[in-house]
């Protein structure tokens, strides 16, 4: 959908390249996040795209058509666009605010209106924020708002310049879960810019990290760029943790359960004393037919001939296929049985244990 081939910026004022002989395919329904340390050509490069700068040489093709063929306004009006620092219009409405580009394309009233309330809806914003002006919203408002304006025209392509920067780490989770929520019902073509390794390992399906002079050093998905690293470079930017990171994106579905030291209620305690030393624990679960109900520690088997009727634990935290093994391990670590259990609604799927996330690291 979108392709930049051998493109490269020389400001007049540089005396080195700001982009230099940069290549990108990004697929169609994809975000290709941007990332890199400040200065490192991101801006220039998403400019490029909707030719509000114009490449010193390379082409750029959106969906199929060399960009210079169009004419600089038609094509960024099929493009949503959201600038670094939001850029709201300070003297107009929220509702003004998220016409813009409708109104350039000549939509009328009524339809111009049904759109603003459609979209304040989608970014999860109160009706009552049409009439306000952006300096009465907080951060994360404004930076719903800045997501509605760019997605109004329904563009296939969405350009968006570190659209969550400037607000606290909880209002940019919120809206990081509300972005993802929002691509999967729309699926837009999306070059997203952050200088944040985090983010755009939680919302890229694929990552370009770019190095001072708009130097690609490697464009691969979140987990292959994780797993090797092209050089040095990328595993300074990637940062401490990085087996931490891959764990975060990896989920409880795609590695092999244990049943654990589970037994039924009608199992003997000579019975559940061996299965606790072939595991190592102190404690057995007790369950059955898809069902663990609970667990009891070795002591409270003393003087019992059998599993039934004794006073069972717990299990505190139950997770299911699609959490991460980053809130697997954080369970282990956590919990008394230092086990996972997973579960589907009420059915017990099985456990985790420490290695064997261990081993899921490694693969
Ligand atoms: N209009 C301009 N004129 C001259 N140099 C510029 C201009 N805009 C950006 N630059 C330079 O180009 C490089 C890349 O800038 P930019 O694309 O804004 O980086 P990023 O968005 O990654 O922080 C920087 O060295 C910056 O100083
Ligand atoms: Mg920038």
């Amino acid at each position: 959908m979108i392709r930049l081939v051998g493109v490269s910026k020389v400001y007049a004022s540089g005396d080195r390249p700001a982009v230099d002989g940069l290549s990108l395919d990004v697929a169609e329904g994809d975000i290709a996040v941007l990332v890199g340390p400040s200065g490192c050509g991101k801006t220039t490069t998403l400019k490029m795209i909707n030719r509000l700068i114009e490449p010193s040489s390379g082409t750029i093709e959106v969906a199929g058509r060399d960009i210079t063929s169009m004419s600089p306004s038609q094509l960024r009006r099929s493009i949503g666009y959201v600038i670094q620092q939001i850029g709201l219009f300070p003297h107009r409405t929220i509702a003004e605010n998220i016409a813009t580009v409708p109104r350039l394309l000549g939509w009328n009233a009524g339809r111009i209106s049904r759109r603003v309330d459609e979209l304040l809806e989608m970014v999860d914003l109160d009706l009552a924020m049409r009439t306000r002006y952006p300096a009465e919203l907080s951060g994360g408002q404004r930076q719903r708002v800045g997501v509605a304006r760019a997605l109004a025209a329904d563009p296939q392509v969405m350009l968006m310049d570190e659209p969550f920067g400037a607000v606290d780490p909880i209002a940019r989770g919120r809206l990081q879960d509300l972005f993802l929520e929002l691509q999967q019902r729309l699926r837009k073509t999306i070059v997203f810019v952050t200088h944040d390794i985090a983010e755009a390992i939680r919302l890229g399906d694929r990552i370009a990290i770019l190095n001072v002079g708009g130097i690609l050093e490697q464009y691969d998905t979140p987990a292959d760029t994780l797993r090797q690293p092209a050089n040095d470079f990328v595993v300074d930017f990637l940062g401490s943790e990085r087996g931490l990171k891959r764990l975060s994106l990896l989920v409880i579905g795609t590695v092999p359960l244990e049943h654990g030291p589970v037994l039924a209620e009608t199992a003997t305690v000579d019975e559940a004393r061996r299965v606790m030393a072939d595991h190592g624990v102190d404690w057995i679960g007790v369950g059955g037919d898809g069902r663990l109900d609970g667990w009891v520690p070795a002591a409270d088997l003393d003087g019992r001939h059998d599993l039934s009727g004794l006073s069972l634990r717990r299990f505190q935290s139950w997770l299911t296929v699609d959490a991460s093994l980053i809130d697997a391990l954080d369970v282990v670590v956590t919990s008394r049985t230092s086990v996972a259990a997973v579960f589907d609604g009420d059915r017990y799927l099985g456990m985790l244990t420490a290695e064997a996330i261990a081993r899921a690291i490694v693969q």
